[in-house]
C-alpha cells in the first residue's frame, strides 16, 4: 500500500469517528463512545493535517467541559450510550462544587497533552494567522489547567504532580499498579462490564481489577473530588513519569506560544519557574540508576516503583534528560525492548514475569507512545532508532489495521492487532508520522 493510500484510510477512520453534532471524535465505536481527554489531543494533531476546522472543534469540545478551577476531565459525556461502564451516573462529577455546569464528566483527568498539541497545530496548519488567533482564544485555559495541577496536585510543592487513579495515567492497567492493588482490599462491587462485550476478555483487565478502579473513585466521591482530601486518603497516589513529562512538554510549548503571541511576560515567567523546578526534581526523584531509566514514584508509600515500561523512556519527548542520561535510557530501551524479533516499543518490560503481550498496557505496542518516542529520539539525534520506531508503527498498522494496540512479537504473524479497531489516535498519529 502506498503512503497516500494509508493516509486516506486513516482519514476515513477519523472522519467516521467524528461526531458532527457535538464536534468531537470518539476513540472508537462501542468500546469508547465518548470524548477522552488525551485521545482528543492526538486526534487534533491528525486532523490538523487535512481539516483544520475539525482539529479546532475537537479542542474546543474538550475545553467546553473544563471545570471552573481549571481542571480538564478525562471523559466528557457529551452523549448518552449504554455501551460503556462506568458512565456519568457512576462518576457524579457534579459532587465537586466547581465541576462543569454544562457537561457531565468524570472527576479524574488524563495526561495533559493540550499545550504541546496547540504547538503541533500551529506548526502544521498553514493559515498561521487563523491558528494563532485560535490559540490566543484558548491558551489561557491550558495555562489555568497547569496552574491547577501545580496548586492542587503537588502537596510537597516540588514540581511533580500526582495522579490518584490508574485511569489518569493513560496506561490504564499497566503492571506498575499491581503492588498498589496489593495494599488495597476493596469490596466486590456489583457491576456489569461493557468492555468485554466488544473485546476478548483476555485482552482486558479482570473483574477484580475493576474493583480497585471503582474503589478509588468511591473514595474520591466520598470527599466530593476534593484533591486535598484525595492527597491525604487515596491509597493510589503516584508521580508518573509519562504524565509529568506531558505536563513539562506542554509547559515548554506554552512558553513558545506565549512568546509568539507577545504581551504575556508574567505567564512566561511563571511557566519558566515551573519548568526549572519540575525538570530538576524529575531527574532527582524519578531516575533509577540500577534500571538505567525513569520510573514511577509511589507517593503514598514513599518509594520508587522499580519496573521498566514505555513510560520510562517518554521523558526524552520533553527534553528532560541531559545528553548523557538520554544515552543511558536509550541504551536500556534497546537492550530490553529492542531485540530484532520485536516491534518497538512494548509497553512493558518483555523480560518481566508481569509482561503479557496481548493484554492492554501489560505488554503490547501503542501508537501514541511510539509517536512520543519517535519525536523524542529524533530531537536527541537518535535518528536510526527513531526511524525504526516509525517504521514499526507504520508496518503494524499496514499489516493488521488501525487497532488500539499490537503484539510486539514478530513471531505472531496473524491477527496481531488487539483491543478496539478503527481506533482514532492510531489513525491520527499515523498521518502525522507519515507526513514528517
Ligand atoms: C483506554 C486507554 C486510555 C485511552 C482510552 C480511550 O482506556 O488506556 O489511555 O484514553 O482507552 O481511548
Amino acid at each position: 500500500m502506498t503512503n497516500n493510500d494509508l493516509i486516506k484510510k486513516a482519514e476515513t477512520v477519523l472522519n467516521n469517528n467524528f461526531k458532527e453534532d457535538k464536534g468531537f471524535t470518539i476513540p472508537c465505536e462501542g468500546l469508547y463512545p465518548f470524548q477522552w481527554n488525551w485521545d482528543s489531543g492526538f486526534i487534533a494533531v491528525g486532523f490538523a493535517h487535512y481539516d483544520a476546522n475539525k482539529a479546532k472543534r475537537e479542542v474546543e469540545a474538550l475545553l467546553s467541559a473544563q471545570w471552573e478551577n481549571g481542571f480538564i476531565p478525562h471523559i466528557i459525556f457529551h452523549n448518552d450510550s449504554d455501551t460503556y461502564f462506568p458512565g456519568p451516573e457512576f462518576h457524579q462529577s457534579k459532587l465537586h462544587p466547581l465541576a462543569s455546569k454544562s457537561h457531565r464528566t468524570t472527576g479524574m483527568t488524563q495526561p495533559p497533552v493540550l499545550g504541546f498539541v496547540l504547538k503541533e497545530m500551529y506548526d502544521i496548519i498553514e493559515d498561521k494567522a487563523d491558528i494563532l488567533n485560535f490559540i490566543k482564544q484558548n491558551i489561557d485555559k491550558v495555562f489555568n489547567n497547569h496552574q491547577h495541577f501545580y496548586t492542587h496536585r503537588d502537596p510537597n510543592q516540588e514540581g511533580l504532580v500526582f495522579i490518584y487513579h490508574n485511569w489518569e495515567s493513560g496506561t490504564d492497567n499497566s503492571p506498575i499498579w499491581d503492588d498498589i492493588w496489593d495494599t488495597m482490599d476493596p469490596p466486590n462491587y456489583k457491576f456489569e462490564r461493557r468492555d468485554t462485550t466488544h473485546v476478548d476478555a483476555a485482552q482486558r483487565p479482570t473483574n477484580r481489577e475493576y474493583d480497585y478502579y471503582l474503589h478509588l473513585i468511591e473514595i474520591a466521591k466520598a470527599h466530593n473530588y476534593d484533591e486535598a482530601k484525595i492527597a491525604e486518603l487515596s491509597p493510589f497516589l503516584v508521580q508518573d513519569p509519562l504524565f509529568n513529562a506531558m505536563l513539562i512538554k506542554s509547559n515548554a510549548a506554552l512558553i513558545e506560544l506565549y512568546e509568539l503571541i507577545g504581551d504575556s511576560e508574567d505567564k512566561i515567567k511563571t511557566l519558566r519557574q515551573w519548568q526549572t523546578k519540575a525538570i530538576t526534581r524529575f531527574n532527582e526523584k524519578l531516575f533509577n540508576e540500577k534500571l538505567g531509566a525513569y520510573v514511577h514514584y509511589d507517593l503514598r508509600n514513599e518509594k520508587q516503583i522499580e519496573f521498566l515500561s514505555s513510560s520510562s523512556f517518554a521523558p526524552i519527548f520533553a527534553d528532560i534528560p541531559n545528553e548523557e542520561r538520554a544515552e543511558i535510557i536509550v541504551k536500556t530501551m534497546m537492550d530490553k525492548f529492542g531485540s530484532e524479533d520485536r516491534y518497538l516499543c512494548a509497553s512493558f518490560d518483555p523480560d518481566s514475569d508481569r509482561f503479557n503481550p496481548k493484554k492492554y498496557w501489560r505488554g503490547p505496542v501503542w501508537i501514541n507512545l511510539n509517536w512520543l518516542l519517535f519525536k523524542g529520539l529524533k530531537s536527541y539525534g537518535f535518528y536510526d532508532i527513531a526511524n525504526r520506531v516509525k517504521d514499526d508503527s507504520v508496518q503494524l498498522i499496514e499489516r493488521y489495521g488501525f487497532y488500539e494496540y499490537f503484539d510486539s512479537r514478530k513471531s505472531v504473524k496473524e491477527n496481531a492487532g488487539y483491543g478496539g479497531n478503527n481506533f482514532s489516535w492510531s489513525a491520527a498519529l499515523l498521518i502525522d508520522l507519515l507526513k514528517c
